[in-house]
């Protein structure tokens, strides 16, 4: 007997960030985060249950990955197959729309297309919210990647799995838009995971982050009901900048910058300052991400053109959430 599940899910930006967990296990978070989903970066997954394995097996890019990898997917597996009452094994493929561990989140659509994939192989039927809740215990920011356009993840109650979840703020179907400007796509030195947990550990500033980040998240929310952008991009670019902060009263200091992001800031800011609303954002590397709106955006690419190649430049539109993907639409 063999089950298959196939899904697309799109990276997220976090413009309210989500740095630190309250319960390591089971990925709660210090804060509720809220993001902008991107359609130009994605990551499509197919899941076999297939009987006939006698373990998970993980290609990654059609490159078969090694034990300590395949271990992370199964140890996110069973949370289906508990729920599920299975034991059966699968083979996992999932092709990378996005340069892989450079800062763009790439674990964001991976687990949620994951658990996209995996809800229809074992036909669990969950809802979105609860899916959003299982992909968290892959990857924090996999929880906001469920959804399209501008997304909130609740940071939800005490030890209660269940009650933190994402949900859709807006569809982000006015005119907003992002590019990120690629500063290195290389594979980052310090993960997340450990970044974050050496900030609460050691970072004077954590309670003021988490004070200040769940004051951002009210305005930014109001800021997108009515529509305004200005109000959105300083909340974003102050934001951003505070985790950045925090990280680096870190002992020691954490720092995912390099030259070419303090260049590529101050370029966002001199655009800004010539009248174009457009402001930044950074997560666990040095690529800068800017937030803009839709109908400047060729403008602003060509700006940037003046100092960063082409290649470094890659504009997004706004992406929707999970879509799962008949076997026509499984073109690998
Ligand atoms: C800076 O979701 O990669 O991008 O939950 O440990 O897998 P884990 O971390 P991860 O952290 C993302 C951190 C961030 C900010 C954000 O996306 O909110």
């Amino acid at each position: 007997m063999k089950s298959v599940g196939r899904c697309r899910a799109h990276t997220n930006i976090a413009l309210i960030k989500y740095w630190g967990k309250r319960n390591d296990e089971l990925f709660l978070p210090m804060n509720s985060s809220l993001s902008l989903t991107l359609d130009a970066f994605y990551t499509d997954t197919q899941v076999i249950l297939d009987e006939s394995l006698v373990s998970d097996v993980f290609y990654l890019d059609d490159v078969k990955q090694g034990e300590k990898e395949t271990e992370k997917i199964t140890n996110f597996l069973n949370l289906f197959r508990n729920r599920a009452n299975i034991e059966t094994k699968a083979c996992i493929k999932s092709y990378n729309h996005v340069p892989t561990a450079a800062g763009l989140a790439s674990s964001a659509s991976a687990f949620s297309a994951l658990a996209g994939a995996m809800n229809q192989a074992t036909n669990l039927n969950l809802d979105l919210e609860t899916l959003s809740t299982f992909a968290r215990q892959g990857s924090g920011s996999a929880t906001r990647s469920i959804y399209g356009g501008f997304v909130e993840w609740d940071m939800g109650e005490a030890d209660l799995s269940e009650t933190s979840h994402a949900v859709q703020v807006d569809d982000a179907s006015w005119d907003i838009g992002m590019i990120v400007i690629a500063v290195n796509t290389g594979k980052k030195k310090l993960s997340s995971r450990v970044g974050m947990k050496q900030t609460i550990a050691t970072s004077p500033f954590y309670s003021s982050w988490v004070e200040t980040a769940t004051k951002d998240i009210k305005n930014i929310k109001k800021a997108i009901k009515s529509k305004d952008f200005v109000t959105l991009g300083e909340i974003t670019e102050s934001n951003g900048m505070k985790m950045h902060a925090t990280m680096l009263g870190a002992m020691p200091p954490i720092s995912y910058w390099e030259p070419d992001s303090v260049k590529a800031i101050q370029k966002v800011k001199e655009i800004r300052d010539t009248g174009l609303p457009c402001y930044v954002t950074m997560d666990a590397g040095p690529n800068v991400k800017v937030l803009c709106k839709k109908s400047d955006m060729t403008e602003i690419e060509n700006r940037l053109l003046e100092d960063f190649d082409r290649k470094q430049i890659i504009p997004s539109h706004v992406g929707e959430g999970i879509t799962l993907l008949s076997e026509d639409e499984w073109n690998y």
